[in-house]
């Protein structure tokens, strides 16, 4: 279970998901494109919005979803499986 992205938005300072940076084509790192506000993988170049949806494939799926909490103990950020429904598509997860 790794994840490779938080998520950081300017009004706040955490999301409250975190997204595995795993290509769902065939698994290649995806790293962020700031200058094209998406994540664009270099293998065979599927495109994903910032929420973690593609928009180009040839990816089948989007990226992976954790949850992304700060520990209120030390604060640091802890993520755990994200075991419900996918909010960008509606049904469940496909990793779970
Ligand atoms: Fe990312 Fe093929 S592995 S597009």
């Amino acid at each position: 279970f790794s994840i490779s992205y938080i998520i950081v938005k300017d009004d706040k300072p955490i999301e409250s998901y975190g997204l595995n940076a795993v290509c769902t084509h065939l698994g290649c790192v995806v790293p962020w494109s700031g200058a094209n506000n998406k994540f664009i993988c270099p293998c065979h170049g599927s495109q994903y919005a910032p929420d973690g949806h593609v928009v180009r494939g040839p990816a089948p799926l989007p990226l992976a979803l954790a949850h992304c909490d700060t520990s209120e103990e030390d604060g640091k950020i802890v993520f755990s499986p994200w075991t419900e429904d996918d909010f960008r598509t509606g049904s469940k997860g496909w990793w779970n």
